[in-house]
């Protein structure tokens, strides 16, 4: 029987071939400008599943984006594992900051630049090349079935009704996931919970149309002053959200539990350095990882009003605008959150201004089990690949669906991701180690094997 690792070695160029056709494609969900591409990243996820082996392979229709699902059942008395993962990226803007084309992906010092590279068709697609190897080596140890969707980055609004539409079809005992980060590839580890969010747009009026900054300056408040000013009176001087009934149902962790996720390595200088600040910024009295992982936050996405073009344009502007996002954790609730920030923001507003806010999506947040079968699993896999036992964190950013699984499936989720932090994920200039895809399509055999081996105990 071939090894995991000899069939990765023969068949290495063809699978990062087959990775740099999938991120050709500009699977962007959030501009309509790439519809097309879209659609057609879709049916070449759906074309490679079927040569892989599975079987039953359908492009879902839904009101959004595609569905991508397929399935190998081998014996409806072993465990079954649902693949999530998703085939559209974000924008690639801003395009002039990248060093080479966001869709030709170009391979330097060893790492794959190209948007999507991490997230998520680096990372999904480990899981496809490693069913062919199961398929290919007879090694298939459990029933698989994969569901990756198109609509991820623009909050998965049809994945939600199609889950709960297709809860037979969709039947399985875990939902295994490389959709997050590794602290490194010297220091593996597994996340153990994703943060909620709440995001919101807020648009702040002043005088009905754009004044001559001259003639009308000072005398009328500009809405771009008067929404920086609110904007800073939402966080405190100890950088807390400063919005009242914010921390309300905040699970705090108890003392074990924060010295075991402060006992993963982090190093300050190196964090700084690579991001090329003085210093770090964070609510008081927690650390990095806390602040990161267990916390609550609120940030400015994007702010504008007024004249942002070329060179000098006087202008008192008729409106300013911000996009500001919630991170949650358990157990704040998206919907509460956006209606506490709606109740004040509208409350903080002096009378020189009208205010709308207008919610975008949410998601909660969820801590995935650590005794779990699937987790041990996990744990086995990475130890035996890596040779080193992966460390437990708690992930900053969210895959709103993860939570969704839960209510709708009654599945948990495994978070086996291969990312790194350092990938630049949403970012110009994306990035995935090529020793990362290889490692994970390594992997991920050894974790179906460990469950069901530990499934069937
Ligand atoms: N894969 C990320 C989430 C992620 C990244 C989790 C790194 C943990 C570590 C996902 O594609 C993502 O970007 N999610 C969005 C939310 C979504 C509703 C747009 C996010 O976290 O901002
Ligand atoms: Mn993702
Ligand atoms: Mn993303």
């Amino acid at each position: 029987m071939q090894t995991i690792k000899q069939y990765v070695e023969q068949n290495k160029e063809r699978m990062l071939n087959e990775l740099f056709d999938l991120l050709r494609f500009p699977s962007v969900s959030a501009d309509p400008a790439f519809k097309a591409d879209v659609l057609k990243t879709a049916d070449y996820v759906a074309e490679k599943l079927r040569q892989a082996g599975a079987d039953n392979v359908e492009v879902c229709p839904t009101a959004g984006y595609p569905i991508v699902y397929g399935e190998k059942l081998i014996d409806p008395a072993k465990p079954t594992v649902l693949v999530y993962g998703h085939y559209d990226v974000q924008p690639a803007d801003p395009l002039d900051l990248w060093k080479t084309p966001p869709f030709e992906p170009t391979v330097r010092d060893g790492k794959i630049y190209a948007r999507g590279a991490c997230d998520d068709k680096g990372q999904f697609y480990m899981h496809v090349k490693a069913f062919e190897l199961m398929m290919q080596t007879d090694t298939l140890p459990c029933n698989i079935k994969f569901m990756i969707e198109g609509e991820e980055e623009v909050g998965s609004a049809n994945l939600s009704i199609f889950v709960k539409a297709n809860k037979e079809r969709l039947a399985a005992d875990v939902v295994l996931i490389s959709d997050t980060s590794m602290i490194s590839m010297e220091h593996p580890s597994l996340e153990t919970g994703l943060r909620g969010l709440a995001y919101l747009e807020v648009e702040v009026t002043g005088p009905n149309r754009d004044l001559h900054s001259g003639v009308y300056g000072g005398a009328v408040a500009n809405p771009a002053t008067i929404l920086a000013k609110m904007i800073a009176s939402l966080h405190d001087d100890n950088n807390k959200v400063n919005i009242p009934g914010f921390y309300d149902d905040v699970l705090e962790l108890t003392d074990t539990e924060r010295a075991e996720l402060n006992a993963a390595p982090y190093d300050e200088q190196e964090y700084k350095k690579d991001l090329d600040v003085v210093e770090l910024w964070g609510e008081k009295g927690y650390s990095t990882f806390e602040r990161t992982g267990t916390r609550p936050t609120l940030e400015v996405n994007g702010i504008w009003g007024g004249y942002i073009g070329e060179g000098a344009k006087t202008v008192l502007p008729s409106k300013a605008s911000a996009k500001i996002s919630m991170r949650l954790v358990p157990n704040q609730s998206s919907e509460k959150i956006t209606q506490l920030f709606t109740e004040h923001f509208n409350k903080i507003a002096p009378p020189y201004v009208k205010v709308k806010v207008t919610p975008h999506h949410g998601g909660e947040p969820v801590v995935t089990p650590t005794d779990s079968v699937a987790y041990r699993a996990a744990q086995k896999a990475i130890t035996e690949s890596f040779g080193k036992a992966p460390i437990p964190t708690r992930g900053g950013g969210s895959i709103p669906i993860v939570a969704l699984f839960e209510a709708e499936l009654g599945i948990k989720t495994v978070l086996m991701g291969f990312g790194l932090d350092s990938d630049a994920l949403h970012s110009p200039n994306e990035k995935y180690d090529i020793f990362n895809y290889y490692k994970g399509i390594e992997t991920i055999p050894l974790f179906h094997k460990y469950f069901a081996e530990l499934s069937g105990e």
